[in-house]
């Protein structure tokens, strides 16, 4: 493994947790026996590389794009400070409307897989469209509608199956409480560039930066 300075980082930090293991997940890794045996210092760096980078883009590009689709939105933005449980509906409507990931490419199939009148052969590379059936109108009903109150939102945010995200009830919680201060303490805040600038990446979609200002 290459020794980068994020790899040496996380490294200390396993021999930290340890030598004193607390209540958190890095401390369970690295003092865990589990089924296997305990997992290597490797094993656990690329673990906790693994869960970093998968949950900070991801929660950011979330919170981001929250602040977006709310300014735009200005409507569901006054009802949401009249009512603030309508959160839990914004940011489910969120994953499905704007989802931080919107592809996921590194899967292929096991074997021959028949969807309708086509069949995906075994070893097939394939791309899950996650965004796009997050507004399958044949599952959504107005799907380029953002709507907070939508009954029913199984949407493909956090993908789905065995891969199912990992952190979904950590970031729901983490966007549901940044959203709520973000406007909690602006005063009749106004986006200054619309549409921003986006990251360069057909997987994660959010802004490069937004320009918020108070009206
Ligand atoms: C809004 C924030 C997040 C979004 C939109 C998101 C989205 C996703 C998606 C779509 C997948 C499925 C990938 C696949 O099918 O291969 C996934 C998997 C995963 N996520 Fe997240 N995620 C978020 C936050 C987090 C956080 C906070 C963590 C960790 C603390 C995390 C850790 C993981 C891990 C480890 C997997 C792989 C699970 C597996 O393959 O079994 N994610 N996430």
């Amino acid at each position: 493994m290459r020794q980068t300075h994020l790899h040496k980082y996380l490294g200390g930090l396993v021999e930290s947790h340890r030598s004193q293991p607390g209540e958190d997940l890095l401390s369970r890794l690295a003092t865990d026996d589990g089924p296997d045996g305990r997992m290597t210092d490797e094993e656990i760096v690329t673990t906790a590389t693994l869960i970093l980078f998968a949950g900070h883009e991801t929660t950011v590009n979330l919170i981001s794009n929250g602040v977006l689709t709310l300014l735009r939105h200005p409507d569901v933005l006054q009802r949401l400070q009249s009512q603030p449980d309508l959160i839990i509906g914004v940011v489910e409507e969120l994953l499905r409307y704007e989802p931080p990931v919107q592809i996921v490419p590194w899967r292929a199939a096991y074997s021959d897989v028949t969807i309708g009148d086509t069949v995906i052969p075994k070893g097939a590379q394939i791309m899950l469209m996650l965004a796009s059936g997050n507004r399958d109108p044949d599952r959504f009903h107005e799907p380029d509608r953002f709507d907070p109150s939508r009954q029913d939102n199984q949407h493909l945010g956090f993908g789905g199956g065995i891969h199912l995200c990992f952190g979904g009830p950590m970031a729901r919680l983490e966007v549901q409480i940044a959203l709520t201060e973000f406007f909690r303490r602006l005063n009749n805040p106004q986006l200054i560039t619309d549409p921003p600038p986006y990251r360069r990446s057909p997987i994660l979609r959010g802004p490069l930066h937004l320009h918020v200002g108070q009206g």
